[in-house]
């Protein structure tokens, strides 16, 4: 008999089980699909002013064979979350999955969220996985579709120098960096491009409306990051009026510095057409290259249609490693 029950993230055994099942649920993955156990035991307990997160854990007897997720972002999109459902490879098909599924939902409208999002991996290109057929089984469709991309820090290397020869075309544009904590200056303007994210990043059929973004938010977040020892490499480019034009920025967990990640990368459509978002990707995997000499991969991921980032992405010499469909579920 399997019981589905909530777990506490601060009880560090059970999230080191919920952990496991995690781990073991993506092993077959490529790249680097589930958080280092440090990273996830100082990450998962923390408190994140941007999001709430419900644990699930499939229990049989003593043992831990299913893992579920639900978060919630706190300031916008209070119509929707995100559910995750693991199973751990040795106990598939018995209907641990839709347990799960069936009870984040439970949860998710029990916070007045009607739209659930989700995410399935597959081999580039894939079909008929075990992913998607769960996805179907329980009422979820395809929103977009997105590509998991891997850069290997010595092909990025091997063309970077040529690459910066194209960015020419930016330098009426002043690049500048920061670990994590933007300069008072930009706050503002920053601010009022983060808010343009959601109507400029191709969402497909996702429904996600916009946010604002205030200092007070902006820091609020940041904190958080450097508590839990995430270093959030951004470039920005400022205008010569001084606005905010662009920003990108790769993000290396403090226990991690092997493993990097691209996280957001604006350009404000003022201001296109100058080549600002290669040139603001040089300079952010020029400061992860010099910050941490072990760096070895980048991952992004970027929706299939957005092809001026896939365009950038790939004289980088990112390369497809899987393919993520974004899943969606209105339940009312
Ligand atoms: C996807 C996953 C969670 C399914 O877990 P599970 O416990 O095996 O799922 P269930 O037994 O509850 O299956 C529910 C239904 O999904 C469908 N399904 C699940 N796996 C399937 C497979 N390999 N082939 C075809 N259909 C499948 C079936 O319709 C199934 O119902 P049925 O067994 O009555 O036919 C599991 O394979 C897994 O952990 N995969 C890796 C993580 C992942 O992709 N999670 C999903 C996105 S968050």
């Amino acid at each position: 008999m399997v019981d589905i029950e909530q777990l506490n993230p601060h009880n560090q055994a059970a999230l080191r089980a919920w952990w496991e099942v995690g781990h073991a649920a993506t092993a077959e993955r490529p790249g680097k699909p589930w958080p280092l156990w440090e990273t996830s035991r100082v990450a998962l307990p923390a408190p994140n002013p941007e999001r709430g997160i419900t644990l699930l854990g499939a229990i049989d007897g003593r043992e831990m064979v299913g893992a579920g997720l639900l978060t919630r972002t706190l300031k916008e999109n209070l119509h929707s979350a995100m559910a995750f459902a693991w199973t751990r490879p040795d106990r598939r098909r018995e209907g641990i999955g839709r347990r799960l599924a069936q009870e984040l939902e439970v949860i998710a409208s029990g916070d007045g969220r009607t739209t659930l999002q989700s995410e399935a991996y597959l081999p580039p290109g894939g079909a008929g996985t075990a992913p998607e057929a769960f996805a179907e089984a329980m009422g979820y469709v395809v929103a977009s579709r997105e590509s998991i991309k891997e850069l290997t820090l010595a092909d990025y290397a091997d063309r970077r120098d040529a690459l910066a020869v194209e960015t020419d075309t930016a330098r009426d544009y002043r690049i500048i960096t920061f670990d994590t904590v933007c300069p008072d200056e930009h706050l503002g303007s920053f601010g009022r491009l983060l808010g343009m994210l959601m109507d400029e990043v191709p969402l497909g059929e996702l429904d996600l409306e916009a946010s604002e973004w205030s200092p007070e938010r902006i820091r609020g977040a940041e904190q958080r990051q450097v508590d839990i020892g995430r270093h959030v490499h951004t470039a920005m480019a400022i205008a010569p009026d001084g606005a905010v034009a662009g920003v990108s920025d790769v993000r290396v967990d403090d226990d991690d510095p092997v493993h990097g990640q691209v996280g957001i990368t604006i350009v404000d459509p003022a201001h296109r057409g100058h080549r600002l978002g290669l040139a603001l990707k040089l300079a952010t995997h020029d400061l992860a290259v010099a910050t941490y000499p072990e760096l070895r991969v980048l991952d992004t991921s970027n929706a299939e249609v957005n092809t001026w980032m896939n365009a950038v992405n790939e004289a980088l010499g990112y390369r497809t490693i899987e393919t993520l469909l974004e899943l969606q579920k209105k339940t009312v």
